[in-house]
């Protein structure tokens, strides 16, 4: 038995030499002291060994087994190291190779144009009021004096919730939110998303607004037109042509929609002015008296005006893009331009 262990110790001893990849060596383990290996086989045959000389052969037979798994470890972390040096100096790095630039990334042409417009409010002294998106009836339509079943309601295609409940259609609701809360002076605008069933080269279904209100004693709609006439100046550029055209909202008194004249085609007219040379950017005019009654503000005492822009509109006009689709299909060859 004796003679058969050193037997085993060199024979691992020599077969080790020749292997110098894991997978081998790891059958040369199984072969020697794993579950059906060469030393299990031994530690069968003790059963025929007289009791007395059990002890030291099983001793024996340990010592052997632990000999052939130091050995197998050992090599294996030879092998892992030679593998590890071998790697280190034929996968050189070339540190002189140029960088791969880092993609820059940039705001969507829509958010740029919102914190520019927003910003040039805050200077002239606005504040920034928020409102719901899923917003009832009464904000978006009752208090701002257009009746259930009134002919003006279908000047917005409305996405109904249910029948109190509405997509907001416009950023006016905020308006009234505001006036509920304080008291005069009032002077904020309303950056937001609003809904309306409607889709073709100059509408989508949700676009950007921004309300604006401004609620004094001895506001006219003098001033209304500087503020707007400085904005128009302020985003655009000095000379561009500018209209005030009347209109009608039911929530002002006199209303009025501001154009500009179309950058797309120079004012010669095109599909997306639909060749009058103008486009429309806002709605505004002089807050009606029954509004001011609706949230407890005495008309007789208080004026002021408010307006409604779109933010996607000044956009086109700003960069001259022709579809206002092209703002929602996320190409990115499209938005890399606005870096
Ligand atoms: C309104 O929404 C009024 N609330 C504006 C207002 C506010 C008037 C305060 C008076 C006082 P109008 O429906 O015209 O008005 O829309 C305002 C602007 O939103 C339009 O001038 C246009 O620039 C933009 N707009 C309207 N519908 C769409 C649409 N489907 N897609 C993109 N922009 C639109
Ligand atoms: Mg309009």
């Amino acid at each position: 038995m004796i003679d058969v262990l050193e037997d085993v110790k060199k024979q691992a001893e020599a077969e080790l030499g020749s292997v110098d990849d894991e997978v081998s060596l790891q059958n040369l383990k199984a072969k020697f002291v794993g579950r059906k290996g060469v030393i299990t086989e031994i530690l069968k045959g003790m059963k025929d060994i007289p009791d007395s000389d059990r002890p030291r052969m099983g001793k024996l037979i340990n010592e052997t087994k632990t000999f052939v798994e130091d050995l197998i470890d050992n090599r294996l972390n030879e092998i892992r190291d030679e593998k590890k040096r071998r790697s280190l100096y034929e996968e050189k790095i070339d540190v002189t190779l140029p960088g791969r630039g880092m993609p820059v990334g940039a705001r969507h042409p829509i958010t740029q144009v919102m914190e520019e417009v927003t910003a040039i409010f805050e200077r002239m002294g606005f504040e920034v009021a928020e409102g719901p998106e899923v917003e009832t009836d009464y904000y978006n339509f009752e208090a701002l004096n257009i009746p259930k079943n009134h002919p003006a309601r279908d000047m917005q295609d409305t996405f109904y919730v249910s029948d109190e409940i509405v997509l907001r259609t416009h950023t006016s609701p905020v308006q009234i939110r505001v006036m509920e809360k304080r008291k005069p002076p009032v002077k904020v605008i309303a950056p937001g998303k609003v809904y309306r069933c409607d889709s073709d080269i100059s509408h989508t279904p949700m676009f950007h607004q921004i309300e604006g209100l401004l609620v004094d004693e001895g506001v006219t709609f003098g001033d209304l037109k500087g503020v707007l006439t400085e904005f128009v100046r302020l985003v655009f550029g000095e000379g561009v042509g500018v209209r005030f055209r009347p209109s009608f909202f039911p929530f002002t008194e006199p209303s009025a929609e501001v154009d500009i004249a179309c950058m797309i085609c120079g004012g010669k007219g095109c599909r997306v002015c639909k060749n009058t040379g103008w486009l429309e950017i806002l709605g505004c005019g002089m807050v009606d008296p029954e509004v001011f009654r609706s949230v407890g503000y005495d008309p007789d005492k208080y004026s002021g005006f408010a307006f409604g822009m779109g933010i996607e509109r000044i956009t086109m006009l700003k960069f001259g893009i022709n579809d206002i689709r092209l703002f929602f299909e996320n190409d990115i060859r499209f938005l890399r331009q606005f870096t």
